[in-house]
């Protein structure tokens, strides 16, 4: 399963790629918003300086819903970066974009999913990636990892090559459970990667292999 980060933080970027374990960045209007990038030149210049930090795909969103908007806009977007991957929303207009764009090599992320339905109109369409959001089902009581695992299995039966990039991780174990449930890719805020790492039995032992090295050296 691929790493992604989730966020348009430079810093955050950064130390994710220091770790060794990245392979992209996803960003939305939202978390541009929060950086406080705003304007076309500054939104441009933000996404090459994330793909200049990065070795993998960076999701950059198209704001337009209508086609031809949606097209100029992915288009100007794809010419940044070979690693940049237009994403754009499930909604009428966005499948035809998404069409468009497979048909002319531009990569595609299909964002804010939330049925199997769509993931099968993004399929068909020919995303690159697919976005269900997790969180965002499990903040309104249904199951986030059941959609998961419905469309890994629908993917998996019908052949279609459209990656599953399980997206709104909200916490560490939302990663595992996406990979358990057939994730291609897991787009995560950066605590929650690093939030892997963490177990008591890992901290308690360390200091007591460090406590009993200092006793046998002295
Ligand atoms: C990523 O592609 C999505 O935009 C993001 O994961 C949404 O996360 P949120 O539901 O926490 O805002």
């Amino acid at each position: 399963m691929k790493f992604f980060v989730d966020t348009a933080n430079l810093k955050q970027i950064e130390e994710a790629q220091d770790l060794g374990i990245l392979d992209g960045v996803t960003t939305n209007p939202s978390l541009m918003a929060k950086e406080g990038i705003s304007g076309v030149d500054n939104v441009l210049a933000h996404y090459k300086a994330i793909c200049d930090l990065v070795e993998g795909d960076v999701s950059a969103e198209v704001i337009s819903t209508d086609f031809e908007g949606m097209v100029r806009e992915g288009e100007n977007l794809a010419q940044i970066d070979d690693k940049i991957v237009v994403k754009v929303p499930m909604i009428k207009e966005g499948i035809k974009a998404i069409r468009y764009f497979a048909d002319n090599g531009i990569k595609t992320n299909c964002t804010l999913v939330f049925s199997a339905g769509q993931a099968i109109m993004a399929a068909k369409a020919g995303a690159t990636y697919l976005s269900p959001f997790i969180g965002r089902v499990d903040d309104i009581s249904w199951d986030g990892m059941e959609l998961i695992e419905q469309i890994s299995n629908i993917y998996a039966i019908q052949g279609f090559s459209t990656e599953i990039l399980a997206a709104s991780i909200r916490n560490p174990l939302h990663i595992v459970k996406a990979a358990e449930a057939g994730a291609d890719v897991c787009t995560c805020p950066l605590s929650s990667i690093l939030g892997l790492l963490n177990h008591p039995l890992t901290d308690i032992g360390l200091a007591k292999f460090l406590a009993d090295h200092k006793k046998s050296s002295n």
